[in-house]
């Protein structure tokens, strides 16, 4: 069976995600042949589209590449739109009619990819049509991937996982974090196990702190609604954050595959710290941006956004430290930061290294006596914008006397390089097609990392405060810096 032989069904087909990433995407794929010419797409929404004037959004969203006009003609005539009511079952017995006929007319034979790019709310009611319409009556393989957010506390994704599992098995679900799609966060993984020099050390004897940032310089845009429900924590921290934390603590696998991979991840997430509601007054605060301005633009307040509510207790910043109960890791602070309205848009790891264990140049009798203690060796890895990583040492300052100085080795990717990466979506969507789930998120990934963040969510629901207001263009509130001063650290980063 020929996997690329598939028909994508694009639950959510006119939105926006679809046109920025799906589209473009598969594009991508097309035109690197790993999507050959027996595939077909559905997309379905409730707009009234004709085929042709799906076909005319479909060749817009690949427009930036430049195609050809045959190119962009031929792409975009593997493409069907169908009128969709999600909830409406006649509406599943006309889809099923037209991927039946695709899956003649394009020798599919019967691998399905469903894509719920859509409201979550509805995720459970289209899995069940999907099933008791019989569009999973083929032969071929059939698969699920889902858009976060997967749920909006345990309990709810819980629901929501029982209700998919009536229908997918674990191994057909695809629960997307983008994050895990994105080159650098991949390279995660090569720096720590293809490097003696760093997972040799990688532990609470070496390194002191390790710091996850997540910045945006975006507002909320239009998306108002569904982010003043959300808020920071649980639109960015239950995921992206907790997969990097996980990432960086797992211990090695004993193979880098799926199976493997995922356990350690697991197992990480299991032994972090489950915090007591004083422990997460302490270690964990928020911010709401208030009217301020990044370079020449002015921006207004959370508060004033479209569709958020006047007296919003909604964080649109959280900063928090993580502790992992481990043998590894016992003792080390995961500081953690993001935030919207920041000063720019950035991410960025920084694992700080110990002190050497005695500082000889302290007394230095052939140059000043001022250097108490040395500066720490850090590792730096850039996410996005940039990409690449530094590691900062101490040589000695050019000179007379002997003073140490901090160097960076650094490597950037190139914007060359950058440029022609497979974006994350397009490589999530292959893992997809090959059925490959390690950059998917399972269950008991998701279950773990919403407990966490519940317990903090929960502490903060009771407490019913205003979060601390943050001037939008800067790097959150006084509160996240007095995190890590009252524990004598400070952000490595700091735009
Ligand atoms: C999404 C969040 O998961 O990630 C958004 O819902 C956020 O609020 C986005 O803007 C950030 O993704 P990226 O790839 O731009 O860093």
């Amino acid at each position: 069976m020929d996997q690329k032989n598939v028909l994508f069904t694009i639950f959510g087909g006119t939105g926006d995600l679809a046109r920025r990433k799906l589209y473009p995407s598969l594009f991508r794929l097309y035109q690197k042949g790993d999507l050959g010419e027996d595939f077909a797409v559905i997309g379905t929404a409730r707009r009234p589209w004709s085929n042709e004037t799906y076909h005319e959004v479909i060749k817009n969203s690949i427009a930036s590449f430049q195609p050809s006009n045959k190119e962009a003609e031929e792409f975009a005539s593997h493409f069907y739109y169908q009128s969709h009511n999600v909830k409406d079952t006649q509406h599943y017995d006309a889809l099923k009619k037209l991927s039946d006929e695709l899956d003649e007319k394009y020798s599919i034979q019967g691998n399905r990819i469903f894509y719920l790019a859509m409201s979550p709310n509805f995720f459970g009611t289209i899995v069940s049509h999907l099933k008791s319409q019989g569009l999973l009556n083929t032969n071929g393989y059939h698969r699920v991937i889902i858009e976060k957010p997967f749920g909006n506390d345990y309990q709810s994704a819980a629901d929501l996982n029982d209700e998919i599992n009536q229908v997918f098995t674990e191994e057909e679900i695809y629960r997307i974090d983008h994050y895990l799609g994105k080159e650098m966060i991949q390279n995660i993984s090569a720096i720590r196990f293809a490097n003696l020099i760093f997972e040799s050390i990688w532990n609470n004897r070496y390194i002191d702190n390790i710091q996850i940032s997540l910045a945006e310089d975006v507002g909320v845009e239009e998306r108002g609604g569904y982010y003043d429900k959300s808020g920071a924590l649980k639109d960015m921290v239950q995921n992206h954050i907790l997969q990097m934390l996980s990432l960086l603590a797992m211990e090695p696998p004993v193979a880098f595959s799926e199976k493997e991979i995922r356990t350690e991840k697991i197992k990480a997430l299991e032994s972090i710290r489950m915090f007591s509601e004083e422990e997460v007054r302490k270690n964990f605060v928020r911010g709401q941006y208030v009217a301020g301005e990044i370079g020449d633009d002015q921006f207004r307040g959370y508060r004033e956004e479209e569709n958020v509510d006047e007296n919003s207790l909604t964080e649109t910043f959280v900063a928090g430290k993580f502790l992992i109960d481990n043998f590894r890791w016992s003792g080390v602070p995961f500081y953690v930061r993001t935030g919207k309205r920041l000063t720019e848009k950035g991410t960025r790891i920084n694992v700080v290294f110990k002190q050497v264990p005695v500082n000889v140049f302290k007394d230095s009798v052939t140059g000043p006596c001022d250097q108490k203690s040395l500066a720490p060796n850090i590792l730096t890895i850039y996410i996005q914008p940039t990409e690449g990583f530094s590691l900062t040492l101490n040589g000695k300052e050019i000179g007379q006397g002997f003073q140490t100085d901090p160097i960076k080795l650094e490597h950037r990717n190139s914007s060359d390089i950058i440029e022609n990466t497979p974006e994350a979506y397009e490589k999530l969507l292959l893992d997809a097609l090959n059925g490959d789930g390690t950059n998917f998120t399972h269950w008991d990934e998701v279950a773990q990392s919403w407990k966490i963040v519940d317990r903090i969510r929960e502490t903060w629901d009771k407490d019913q405060q205003t979060p601390p207001g943050y001037r939008a263009g800067t790097m959150g509130p006084d509160e996240a810096y007095q995190l890590l001063e009252k524990e004598g650290r400070h952000w490595v980063w700091e735009p």
